[in-house]
């Protein structure tokens, strides 16, 4: 008897049950490596350079689609955020052979699930976990429970949210997970729009507008070279304020740390967040190279 017990949608298999799942890779020869992609659905390019990313480097593919509720601290942001499991599956397709995996809330969340309960201390009480209280515990519920449900051998996580990937990469530490996590570089528009699915929700004219963001990182590395900190930092504050954005925040991070720069250090990294309209948008970019080794 066949263990799929998914939907058909096309030629790709999408998955409610993590039982299933599991019964559908045990059942393929030779898996012996899986990669787990976990998406909030709404793919774009950067989604795809995710899942090529995984097929370069294991048997098994498996993307999820899971717009997770603990994460989200805004109620308005949580029922906006876009839904199109249809469309997603049909991007899916042309990237290869892919098990979707698309759990309801209950399946990820029964009723006697407990809370994973993990102090992030100083990574997570800056910049998006100050501006977004509760999200990364978010994160860290839905990332772990994943984890255990698909049971990966590699997970994929995208550079441009570069707080969430550092806080990954601790929970993953801290509860000695057996998954290798794989940072993937920011992918962008040929404007220099990094790819979000947020972006679908600005008009062509709003994003012609958030290209500021770009280019306050861009010219942030430029004068990295003959500024100090503090000004560069007055500089973004200036180019926001002749904008139609309102910035959130822009800081200037140690990599590993996330703790705020004085001065300039390798591998200083500059992260910010900014309004444009009622979308909010995240963006980072390294300013000043890595030392070897580092
Ligand atoms: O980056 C995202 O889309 C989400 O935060 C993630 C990692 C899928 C967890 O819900």
């Amino acid at each position: 008897m066949s263990a799929f017990k998914g939907i058909k949608m096309g030629n790709a298999q999408v998955f409610r049950s993590a039982e299933a799942l599991r019964n559908k890779i045990q059942s393929r020869q030779l898996v012996e490596t899986v990669g787990l992609v976990p998406t909030m659905g709404a793919l774009h390019h950067g989604h795809i350079s995710l899942v090529n990313k995984a097929f370069e480097m294991c048997d098994c593919v498996v993307v999820s689609i899971f717009v997770n509720p603990k994460q989200f601290n805004n109620a308005g942001d949580l029922d906006k955020y876009p839904r199109m499991l249809e469309k997603d599956v049909e991007l899916l397709k042309e990237a290869g052979d892919v098990l979707v995996f698309a759990p309801s809330v209950e399946e990820v969340y029964p009723k006697d699930y407990e809370e994973v309960q993990l102090d992030l201390a100083d990574l997570g009480n800056v910049m998006e976990g100050r501006f977004r209280p509760g999200h990364f515990d978010g994160v860290v519920n839905v990332i772990k429970q994943f984890f255990e449900m698909v049971k990966p051998t590699h997970s994929f996580f995208g550079e441009k949210d570069f707080q969430q990937l550092a806080v990954i990469q601790y929970m993953t530490a801290a509860f000695d997970l057996p998954v290798e996590i794989v940072p993937c570089v920011i992918v962008r528009e040929k404007s220099g729009l990094a790819s979000s699915s947020r972006n679908v929700r600005l008009s062509e004219r709003e994003k012609e507008e958030a290209l500021v963001i770009f280019d306050a990182l861009s010219k942030s590395k430029e004068l990295s070279e003959s500024k100090t900190i503090s000004e560069v930092k007055a500089f973004v504050k200036e180019l926001f304020s002749n904008s139609e954005l309102e910035l959130e925040y822009f800081q200037i991070v140690d990599p590993l740390t996330l703790q705020e720069l004085k001065e300039w250090a390798p591998g200083a990294h500059a992260c910010m967040a900014a309004f444009c309209g009622p979308v909010r948008l995240i963006d980072n970019m390294q300013l000043v190279a890595m030392k070897e080794n580092q």
